[in-house]
């Protein structure tokens, strides 16, 4: 019987921004994140000879060609490693709380490597798994793994997937602070391909990042909290100033960004533990201690509704679901 495989969504604390190559989703740099427990894809795949396309079901929705495309070339990879011809229902149930508004593109694509490579009746190692899932969204090489991961950037498939940095079993966590603006969206493909064929930021983004991630290793490794956090801001905000010399410049911060940006300064001003990451959208991720979680929330209820502060504890890797239909 085919199984339900779940993977949780990472948010790099180095980010990934730009590729060298695009069909194989070769990075430009290395990047390193922490997977969290607050998000999840759970899927099933079945290959059926009955079929006579691939399909998609998201959320108990059929999915249109468009949104095949990154799944198709992940069962294409592994119809090539099993030897199969056969078309492939993948059903895929997405655990992101209701208004959330977060793409899942890490949580999904790496729960499709696992699902679809054990109904294909292959039995692939990690570093297998994290390649598989790379080649359908770079970002989900690394959510195979619990805790930090770096995706180690390499040079060709075999050499480009994520190891196991620290299991994140300490006192940090990630509020994420949900703004739901209706922004005219360039997706992190996109607006990544943009950015290296036309900003001239992109070079100093990539001279910077050696010292970033050794940096951050130590400070994983010494788990210091305070450290981790303003790499990982600083990190950010260059990644996001590289969209800015772009050509047409963009920018995903939103009016509400800079307010969640302006509270988590004024946290630190108040001795908590704060510093914030964003990623290809206007929401803003913000890393504190798993300790001071709740007391940041309370702070920041008079700018946003409980519905846009979601908790986040680091979550688990790659694993099958212990149950026949999985929980939504
Ligand atoms: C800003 O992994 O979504 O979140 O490889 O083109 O599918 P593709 O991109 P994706 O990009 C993620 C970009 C980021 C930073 C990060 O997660 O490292």
């Amino acid at each position: 019987m085919t199984k339900w495989v779940r993977a949780h969504t990472n948010i790099a604390l180095i980010k990934y921004w730009g590729k060298e190559n695009e069909e194989w989703i070769i990075p430009k740099n290395n990047s390193l994140s922490l997977t969290l427990d607050a998000f999840y894809t759970d899927t099933q795949v079945i290959f059926d000879k009955t079929l006579k396309e691939d399909e998609l079901i998201l959320d108990n929705v059929m999915q249109n060609a468009s949104a095949l495309n990154k799944v198709q070339r992940v069962l294409d990879e592994v119809r090539s490693q099993a030897g199969i011809q056969l078309k492939a229902r993948v059903e895929s149930k997405n655990h992101v709380p209701t208004a959330a508004g977060l793409a899942s593109s890490a949580s999904g694509l790496a729960a499709l490597a696992g699902a679809a490579s054990q109904a294909a009746g292959l039995s692939l190692s990690d570093t297998e798994l994290s390649k598989l899932a790379r080649i359908g969204s770079g970002s989900a090489s690394r959510s195979i793994y619990g805790g930090f991961a770096e995706w180690v950037k390499g040079h060709d498939h075999d050499s480009s997937f994520a190891v196991p940095v620290d299991d994140a079993d300490w006192d940090i966590g990630m509020l994420f602070v949900i703004v739901n603006d209706a922004v005219k969206e360039v997706s992190s493909r996109d607006g990544m391909r943009r950015t290296v064929e036309t900003s001239p930021f992109y070079q100093g983004w990539l001279d910077s990042l050696d010292k970033d991630l050794r940096d951050m290793k130590a400070a994983i490794s010494e788990r210091d909290i305070e450290k981790v956090g303003s790499i990982a801001e600083r990190n950010a905000l260059k990644m996001h100033a590289t969209t800015l010399g772009a050509n047409p410049p963009f920018t995903y911060w939103t009016a509400e960004s800079m307010t969640a940006m302006t509270a988590v300064r004024d946290l630190r001003k108040q001795e908590y533990t704060a510093y914030f990451t964003m990623d290809a959208g206007p929401n803003v991720k913000i890393i504190c201690r798993q300790s001071q979680l709740t007391d940041i929330k309370d702070k920041l209820r008079p700018l946003f509704t409980d519905d846009q502060l979601i908790e986040a504890r680091p979550g688990p890797g790659l694993h099958l679901v212990d149950q026949s239909q999985p929980t939504i």
